[in-house]
């Protein structure tokens, strides 16, 4: 089960879903119902799965568009089983159990009394049991372990009732490389499916590819002389005659205003620093020791050039983020140029 959430961690939800499903990909897993009817909308039909908390005004959509809720809250199973009461079949709904996330999900409790005291209602399905690990990617495994041995206990209570659960996912991309026994009947990667992992430098990692680029071009070019600045607030001055391209793409855009007077990108193979406030729309590289450079000229912010490389981590480095951030930060509005492999 893929997860495309996030505008798929900033890949486009439409098109990565298509490859995903190309590739054998056989179920979907987004954050809201938004995200799913989108998908619906686009025309993808594998079954979608909505991890995030659903609300009694998105029942319509949800049921309109076959779209599976994971139900984490105690108080959602009667209200969403009321909604399905006058469906013909049962609905298939996906429960989720805390186990140590400390977000969403059923306590052991909870579940105990869903299932004990309020039968499980008949107008509803449950297709999956799910958790989610805090720590798959954390440096010591004895949390993830004892998540996974509460989340035994809690799929051993359901069975206990009598319910047989096709399917029973817990791992991310982190829990799916280390922790064999999440394997269950899915796993759940994001982030390994766009080519990052955060996993710790003791663990190996499987070998991966940064999915997306992300590029631009030198849109003006100028020379200042030494003691002027450039963009708000003249954070950056010049200590010699320098080299100004000016870069169409800001914090609108996705790139972080961390990476004021922080950071670099690539052009003409060479690492461009970047000078001054990262602006809405643009920012500005100093260019002054790359000969050469002519409006018009790719600029990479990330992926490669020539033989220099710039990954979402590096960005996530210099500005104190994680490269999940840094993926999500790509506005829609930037456009998306894809190449089939
Ligand atoms: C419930 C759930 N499952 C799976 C994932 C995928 O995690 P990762 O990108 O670390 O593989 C996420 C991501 O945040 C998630 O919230």
């Amino acid at each position: 089960m893929a997860v495309v959430k996030a505008n798929a961690y900033g890949h486009g939800a439409i098109e990565t879903s298509r490859t995903l499903i190309r590739h054998g990909v056989t179920r979907l897993a987004v954050f809201s119902t938004e995200e799913g009817v989108t998908l619906r909308q686009a025309g993808i039909t594998v079954p979608i799965v909505v991890l995030g908390p659903i609300f009694h005004e998105q029942f319509g959509d949800l049921f309109a568009h076959q779209l599976t809720p994971v139900v984490s809250d105690p108080s959602m199973v009667p209200t969403l089983a009321q909604a399905a009461a006058s469906r013909a079949t049962p609905y298939p709904i996906h429960l989720k159990i805390e186990t140590g996330m400390g977000r969403l999900g059923l306590t052991q409790d909870e579940l105990k009394t869903l299932f004990n005291s309020h039968q499980f209602p008949s107008s509803l399905q449950l297709e999956g049991l799910m958790t989610h690990l805090a720590d798959a990617d954390g440096s010591n495994p004895d949390a993830t372990e004892q998540q996974i041995s509460r989340f035994n206990e809690a799929a051993k209570i359901v069975l206990e009732n009598g319910f047989r659960v096709p399917l029973v996912h817990v791992s991310n991309s982190g829990g799916a490389v280390r922790f064999r026994s999440t394997h269950f009947s899915l796993v759940r990667p994001g982030i390994m499916l766009y080519g990052y992992h955060t996993l710790p430098g003791t663990v190996e990692a499987p070998g991966l590819r940064p999915v997306l680029s992300l590029k631009t071009c030198v849109a003006q070019l100028r020379t200042i002389q030494p003691g002027e600045t450039v963009s708000y607030n003249r954070t950056f001055t010049a200590k010699r005659l320098t080299r100004i391209a000016v870069l169409p793409i800001g914090y609108a855009g996705g790139l972080s205003r961390h990476l004021s007077n922080r950071g670099s990108v690539l052009i003409r193979g060479r690492r461009a620093p970047i000078a001054g406030l990262v602006c809405m729309d643009m920012i500005l590289a100093d260019i002054t020791a790359i000969p050469g450079v002519i409006v018009g000229d790719e600029v990479v912010l990330i992926g490669q050039q020539e033989n220099e490389h710039i990954t979402a981590r590096d960005i996530a480095e210099w500005t104190g983020t994680i490269s999940y951030e840094v993926l999500c930060a790509i506005s829609p509005q930037i456009p998306r140029i894809y190449h089939s492999s």
